[in-house]
């Protein structure tokens, strides 16, 4: 395999949330691109399938984000086998959907844990562990840019996230460790099927979207890859929405004439 066949043989990545549909597709195209890569994940029997399906170039390790003791177990495994991270993708978290008013505090923590703390022990484990050339891709949202009703609890969780990523990529610059995140709109994941979504309008909300139709986690795994890589060498502190364009402005409606 060429250097163009294969641009990420050399690249060790530690992705979370690879049992689900973004971080499973980051890891998937990563692999294929000749990275080596530790899925990990809190979901054993989906991750492990899905690295067993990948080849050799894929392994399995359990990393439940939000525990300080897991960190640091899969980073030193990476180094103890000879691949030490210089890719992170965080992509693990769960979703919840409530007004304030109807969220208890132990979801808020749980979101403030998965998605903020979760981020931050990526970043302080990229810190440590990085040397130069590394990047980190943490997963924010569109939640994370436009506030949005009943979303209080993810969505400040990922406000946080864009903040220390940019405060990250700040302190790692000059060791030349680059640090964005992506954030994705609608994307037809697992990640939606709790019940604070069942009522939501699929259909009114993919019609409000200007490019007409949810996104997939393959195209957001291609943006994750492009933060991952050279390509974007000259890139940290940015967020990149991946949105069908629902971000980029307002669309006045026309109004509705009446047919005869
Ligand atoms: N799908 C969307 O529409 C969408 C939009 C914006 C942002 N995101 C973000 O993308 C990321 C991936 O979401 P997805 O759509 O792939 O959802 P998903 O449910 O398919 O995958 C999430 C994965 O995270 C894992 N996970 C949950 N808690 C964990 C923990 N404590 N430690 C480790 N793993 C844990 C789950 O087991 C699951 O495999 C999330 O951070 C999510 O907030 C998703």
């Amino acid at each position: 395999m060429d250097e163009i066949a294969e641009p990420l043989r050399g690249v060790n990545a530690l992705v979370t949330g690879a049992s689900g549909g973004i971080g499973g597709a980051t890891a998937e195209l990563l692999v294929d691109r000749g990275a080596t890569v530790y899925l990990t994940d809190v979901d054993d029997d989906a991750g492990r399938a899905r690295a067993a399906r990948l080849g050799p170039g894929a392994h399995y390790r359990r990393l439940d984000v939000t525990a300080e003791s897991d960190w640091a177990a899969v980073v030193s495994e990476m180094r103890w086998a000879g691949h030490p991270p210089n890719v992170l993708v965080n992509s693990a978290g769960t979703a919840m959907k409530a007004a304030l008013e109807n969220t208890t505090l132990e979801q808020f923590r749980t979101m403030i844990d998965q998605h903020l703390v979760g981020t931050f022990l990526a970043l302080r484990t990229a810190a440590t562990a990085m040397r130069e050339g590394g990047a980190v891709v943490t997963v924010s949202s569109l939640r994370g840019v436009l506030a949005t009703a009943e979303l209080g609890a993810y969505g400040a969780a990922k406000f946080g996230v864009r903040a220390l990523t940019k405060v990250a990529a700040l302190e790692l610059a000059q060791r030349g460790i680059r640090v964005n995140s992506v954030c994705p709109g609608s994307v037809a994941t697992e990640i939606t099927a709790s019940a604070g979504f069942a009522n939501d309008d699929i259909d009114a909300y993919v019609r409000s979207i200007p490019m007409r139709r949810r996104g997939t986690p393959a195209e957001v795994a291609g943006v994750i890859a492009f933060l991952a890589c050279a390509d974007s060498a000259y890139m940290t502190g940015a967020d990149l929405l991946v949105d069908g364009g629902i971000s980029a402005g307002v669309h006045t409606p026309k109004k509705q004439t009446q047919k005869a």
